[in-house]
């Protein structure tokens, strides 16, 4: 599939382990799309924009805000940090981008508390060794509640009295299961309330919104955040988010209906990176890893913790591929891989000899003392920088031939390959 098969709705989404450059390529399509809409995740996310070498970082607004003829919406699968998304707004306000008029924010949308924060926290240390390494926003406590039927909507704050209340009911009932919490209630009421106004006009019914905006013809580009593997049910549970980061909560998290979809990014990083614990099979704890992570400025945008490392596993891409019925590929960072004498690119798992057809749910079965073993294939590496290239032709013959072997092994076109992180570096091919 061309460029030009993208239709009217799109959605984006990471094929790894989160950071693969969802970002980038929202602001550089967004243009072609009159909606932006994130549907899953929240402050937890971290995507990254250069434009003239200025750093904008997006963490619950959509990445489309840079381009003033789009609209955005933060769709009912979000839950959103009240005082950081005000930040966030006012952050962009001062670089003279407005939100006015351009944001919407599902009413049915989940607030995260403070507290949620301290019980995310608590929750890391009670389990010791095991950590997940969450990012600390409060993302696991806030979701729990949602799906426990205890949380708190921002629709609810149009009416002070009922949020003020339930806000009490919700912080009380976790203070009985968690009774180390404390929190000072009054603060964060303040605080909301300080933001309250300034937060109505973006309040509304979105998936209502959407849909008729579907219907007059307008184009929608779906922001997915976070990643495929890093989905409650599909990720390398329980070293995952709290929420369906692949298509079926895109679908959930916006109330697009599945069958208006016309074409699924997958976004994939020329190598693999993760941030926090859990399984990792083609890391590399060498000086390679090294390299990778600072070429590629591997730290984390959310938290600044830097990224493990490692090789391009193809056992993952095509696991996201399966699940999300990718259309398109957004090969990014190839620039990284520059310099490298050796790429390897893991193209199976073994487990005690026999091949392991998908990715395994057990994880025991990912760990070397087990008599886990990836598989790789090798090609040799170019030292050219690619940072002016424009297109695929001009890439080093062995830079060619590396995007012609994932084509290969995935069996999906490379339509897009970043070369930079500037919006002039991505090839189309
Ligand atoms: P996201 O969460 O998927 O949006 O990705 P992040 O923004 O967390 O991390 C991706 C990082 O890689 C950002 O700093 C981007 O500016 C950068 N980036 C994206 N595409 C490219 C590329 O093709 N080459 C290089 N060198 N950097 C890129
Ligand atoms: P973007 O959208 C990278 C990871 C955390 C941790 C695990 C659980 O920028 O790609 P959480 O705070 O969600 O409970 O943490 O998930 N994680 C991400 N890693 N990029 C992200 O988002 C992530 N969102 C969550 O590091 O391992
Ligand atoms: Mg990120």
């Amino acid at each position: 599939m061309a460029p030009s098969d993208l239709g009217n709705v799109t959605a984006i989404i990471g094929t790894q382990w989160g950071d693969e450059g969802k970002g980038k390529l929202v602001d550089i399509l967004a243009p072609r799309y009159d909606w932006i809409v994130r549907a899953t995740g929240g402050a937890n996310a971290g995507h990254t924009i250069y434009v003239n070498e200025k750093k904008f970082v997006f963490h619950q607004i959509p990445s489309g805000a840079l381009q003033m003829n789009t609209k955005m919406i933060i769709g009912n699968g979000c839950v959103i940090n009240i005082p950081s998304l005000a930040e966030e707004i006012e952050l962009l306000k001062k670089e003279g981008v407005t939100l006015d008029g351009r944001l919407f924010i599902s009413d049915r949308v989940h607030v995260v508390c403070d507290y949620h924060k301290k019980i995310d926290i608590l929750q890391e240390e009670m389990k010791g060794g095991k950590k997940i390494g969450t990012t600390g926003r409060g993302i696991g406590p806030g979701y729990s509640d949602k799906i426990n039927r205890m949380g708190v909507r921002l629709g609810e704050i149009l009416n002070w009295e009922s949020f003020e209340s339930h806000y009490r009911n919700n912080l009380a009932l976790l203070q009985k299961i968690y009774p180390g919490l404390e929190h000072d209630a009054e603060a964060e009421l303040g605080a909301f309330k300080q933001h309250r106004e300034a937060l109505m006009p973006y309040i509304a019914d979105t998936a209502y919104l959407l849909h008729t905006e579907m219907v007059a013809g307008k184009k929608i580009l779906l922001e997915g955040a976070n990643a495929t593997m890093l989905d409650i049910d599909h990720g390398t549970y329980p070293f995952v988010t709290s929420s369906n980061a692949s298509i079926g909560g895109i679908i959930t998290g916006s109330g697009m209906p599945p069958r208006k979809i016309d074409s699924i990014i997958g976004i994939l990083k020329a190598y693999t990176t993760r941030v926090g614990a859990g399984p990792f099979p083609s890391e590399l704890n060498d000086e390679t890893g090294e390299y990778l992570r600072t070429k590629g400025g591997e730290f984390g945008s959310t938290t600044g913790r830097p990224r493990r490392c490692g090789w391009l596993d193809t056992v993952v891409a095509k696991y996201a591929c399966m699940l999300n019925g990718i259309t398109h590929i957004n090969l990014t960072k190839l620039d990284v891989l520059t310099g490298l004498p050796t790429l390897r690119i893991v193209t199976g798992y073994k487990f005690n000899g026999t091949t392991l057809e998908s990715f395994p749910a057990d994880l025991n079965k990912l760990t070397p003392e087990n008599g886990f073993e990836p598989e790789y294939t090798d090609l040799p590496g170019w030292t050219e920088a690619l940072d002016n290239v424009t297109e695929f032709e001009q890439l080093p013959v062995n830079a060619q031939n590396y995007v012609k072997k994932l084509e290969e092994i995935i069996g999906l076109p490379m339509t897009y390959i970043g070369v930079g992180y500037n919006r002039n570096q991505l090839i189309t091919k």
